[in-house]
């Protein structure tokens, strides 16, 4: 990168760990607008560096896991500048024009960073080597491997499990693909569709659940080509044409409704609250917490409904509310697949029992995260199941707290148990906030500034 940037830390898992305990705080209040959408800032990245000529992008999310991408960016060839805060300017290199890199490209924590740049690194004749932290390390990589080797993609490496590191060989023709996903997940439907840029003819994803659709609406807006439409009763196919003369277009970060979701929480759960989160990306794939809180009856009120960037945004008011259990249906996972355990963080406070159904995505997250939830929960003494699949939190009690919860090097697990100390008698502590800084840097002190004690 051509200017500097805030260094991504070099956190393996193996550096100094940075204990928090959250203490039973008095009402929040004020307005914030949390960092740039995780999720879109890596895509416009990646999508910047694909094109040809300029992309400029607004209030880019400056996390670890963002800035690995845009290190992978510029090891491949594409200019990368950061020329104000969350404004950076991309020279991309156009599909196929990827030079080898020198080094392993080393994506930190991030799965959504690695698994999109193999697919876009799939479409060019070169060999990369990907690497990550030890919670990277554990995470599946077949669900991408095995679509893009389908593609002519070779795995020249890969480690026990086709975990990283692995050493990937991408090729300038691909062939046009199609492939229904056997897991919901958007970064395998992305990594396909971005390895489907460098394919002459029709690459089709099919996904029986619609997972966020960044992917396809930003290349779109790029010059691609692409066709959407429905799938079976919750699914969609997306259907891209190959080989477009993807253009530099500028990006505008919204919000990222995942990070929103922890102040969120908390002022529902400390009483007395009262604030407002401003810009907040409403896409319908993304907002399954805020319609399940409402369901459990939170007081949210969502104002100034607009779209900004193409993407539908407002802002949100919200108060400390008398929380009721509900069963979140299993087909809602995809719109809240990284929120469960800030709701379960909510349910523990709610009247009767909460049932949230088909969680096995959770054990493949940055930690198995339906265990990490379970045994915090049970750190702080509030009662719950976990059968199967599914996490029964019972609810209806105060929460004395308790600690330390271990975080598994997992920034939502650390973030939901800070959360949840703030509402309960006694605090709660955690083992580590280092990798809260992967996705929101600065949530120490935007939770300070409501009021929240974190220490
Ligand atoms: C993401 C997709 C989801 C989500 C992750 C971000 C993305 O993962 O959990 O935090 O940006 O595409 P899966 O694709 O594995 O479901």
């Amino acid at each position: 990168m051509s200017s500097p940037a805030p260094a991504a830390s070099a956190a393996h898992g193996t550096g100094p760990v940075h204990p928090a305990t959250a203490r039973p705080s008095s009402a929040l209040s004020g307005r914030v607008r949390v960092p740039g959408d995780k999720s879109v800032s890596h895509r416009a990245l990646i999508l910047g560096a694909l094109a040809r000529g300029e992309t400029h992008i607004t209030g880019l999310l400056e996390g670890e896991d963002v800035l690995n991408t845009a290190k992978a960016c510029a090891a491949l060839g594409a200019r990368v500048e950061r020329i104000g805060e969350g404004q950076w300017r991309v020279e991309g290199v156009g599909v196929g024009g990827f030079s080898a890199p020198a080094a392993p490209l080393d994506f930190g924590n991030s799965g959504t960073g690695v698994r999109l740049m193999m697919g876009a690194v799939a479409g060019n004749p070169i060999a990369a080597t990907f690497d990550g932290d030890a919670s990277l390390r554990k995470r599946p990589m077949r669900r991408v491997l095995d679509p893009l080797s389908a593609m002519g993609v070779e795995v020249l490496s890969a480690a026990e499990g086709g975990r990283l590191p692995l050493t990937l060989r991408g090729l300038a023709d691909l062939s046009a693909f199609t492939y229904e996903t056997p897991v919901p997940s958007a970064q395998v439907k992305s990594a396909v569709l971005l390895a489907g840029l460098a394919a002459s003819g029709e690459t089709v994803v099919r996904e029986r659940e619609a997972t966020r659709d960044h992917t396809e609406r930003m290349l779109t807006h790029f010059g691609a080509q692409v066709r959407v439409e429905p799938f079976g009763p919750h699914g969609r196919t997306i259907t891209l044409t190959g080989r477009p003369a993807l253009r530099g277009a500028p990006v505008v970060v919204p919000s990222d409704p995942s990070s929103a979701a922890f102040p969120l929480v908390a002022a529902l759960l400390v009483p007395g609250s009262d604030i407002v989160i401003t810009d907040m990306m409403m896409n319908p794939l993304r907002i399954g917490l805020v319609t399940t809180l409402m369901e459990m009856g939170a007081r949210i009120d969502i104002l100034a409904e607009r779209t900004e960037g193409g993407e539908a945004v407002a802002d949100l008011r919200v108060r400390h509310s008398h929380l009721k259990g509900v069963e979140v249906p299993p087909e809602r996972a995809p719109a809240m697949i990284d929120e469960y355990p800030i709701l379960a963080v909510a349910a523990a406070f709610a009247d009767g029992p909460t049932a949230m159904r088909g969680l096995a995505e959770l054990r493949v997250k940055e930690s198995d995260r339906l265990a990490a939830v379970a045994d915090g929960l049970a750190v702080c003494g509030i009662a719950h199941e976990v059968h199967g699949d599914d996490l029964i939190v019972a609810g209806g009690g105060a929460v004395r707290g308790g600690g330390p919860v271990a975080t598994h090097m997992d920034h939502r697990i650390a973030m939901a148990f800070l959360v949840l100390g703030l509402a309960s008698q006694e605090g709660v502590g955690i083992d580590d906030t280092t990798f809260i800084a992967t996705s929101f840097p600065t949530f120490m002190p935007m939770m300070a500034g409501l009021g929240a004690v974190i220490r």
